[in-house]
């Protein structure tokens, strides 16, 4: 993993790789509050040591507050093990993400703390604003503002799988060029397979309330950091519901791929 630091936030960044996608950032993050807060785990693959990675910033049993922005397992890989080494966190979700985490692990109930969209946590020092994002792929999704410094958490949205690893690191999307719309758009059709089905106008007034917060950066899940988030960042997902369907390969597909792996003169 790569750790990078922008203001009172820590990027805690790995990818994954998505054979015909490219590589996918999949970040984690400490909010460097008065009560400190974890935002998602990573992911849940045996070879990850999240809460090792998460030491190497802060002491794991100073953290407060883990927010998970829905338990899907690119995001909860460390949660388990997090909640164990810091047990004075609250875990922070909604009531349908608690009941999907509640189906892999015995959630105690005194270290749950439930928001919802339009209500707010106050962390000592500032009051994050809870909302839904324009684009996600779990109801349960949350992201949120930071008040005091504007910082805005996306969850999925936003998302784009990368051409390279490196870029996958950066600590900056400005790092991608011209093509980053493409790639935004791309992963909306994968994250978010229902745009397609939305009306516009409608989509377009679940976007709005999210540009009206000026951000003062952009931490997606799925992105490098937006250090200076402009208009262009609202614009590409506003175009979702216009786009391609995403279709994955098949079956035949998929066999191809396995024959360019067989040894030669093998049976
Ligand atoms: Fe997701
Ligand atoms: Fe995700």
């Amino acid at each position: 993993m790569h750790i990078h630091r922008i203001g009172d936030v820590t990027i805690l960044n790995d990818a994954s790789e998505i054979p015909g996608l490219g590589f996918l950032p999949v970040n984690a993050y400490v909010l460097h509050a008065e009560q400190p807060m974890v935002i998602d785990t990573g992911l849940s693959t045996v070879d990850k040591d999240f809460v090792s990675v998460l030491a190497e910033v802060l002491d794991p049993a100073d953290v407060r507050w883990l927010w998970i922005t829905h338990p899907d397992r690119d995001h909860t890989g460390g949660l388990w093990k997090l909640l164990q080494a810091a047990p004075r966190a609250r875990l922070v979700t909604t009531f349908l993400g608690l009941g999907i985490m509640t189906c892999e692990w015995e959630i105690p109930l005194d270290r749950v703390f439930l928001l919802n969209p339009g209500q707010a946590l106050d962390v000592g020092d500032r009051r994050l604003h809870c909302f839904r994002p324009p684009l996600f792929d779990n109801p349960s999704t949350t992201g949120f503002l930071d008040d005091r410094t504007g910082a805005l958490f996306s969850s999925d949205c936003f998302g784009a799988p990368m051409p390279s690893a490196e870029l996958a690191a950066s600590a900056d999307v400005r790092a991608v060029g011209n093509q980053l719309r493409d790639f935004q758009l791309l992963w909306a059709s994968v994250d978010s397979p229902w745009v397609h089905q939305v009306d516009p106008a409608r989509f377009r007034a679940t976007v709005d309330p999210i540009r009206a917060m000026g951000a003062s950066a952009v931490f997606s899940t799925h992105l490098p950091p937006v250090p200076q988030p402009d208009d262009q960042l609202f614009e590409t997902v506003l175009l979702a519901p216009q786009t391609n369907p995403f279709v994955g390969p098949d079956q035949a597909a998929l066999e191809a791929l396995l024959a360019t792996f067989e040894p030669a003169g093998a049976p």
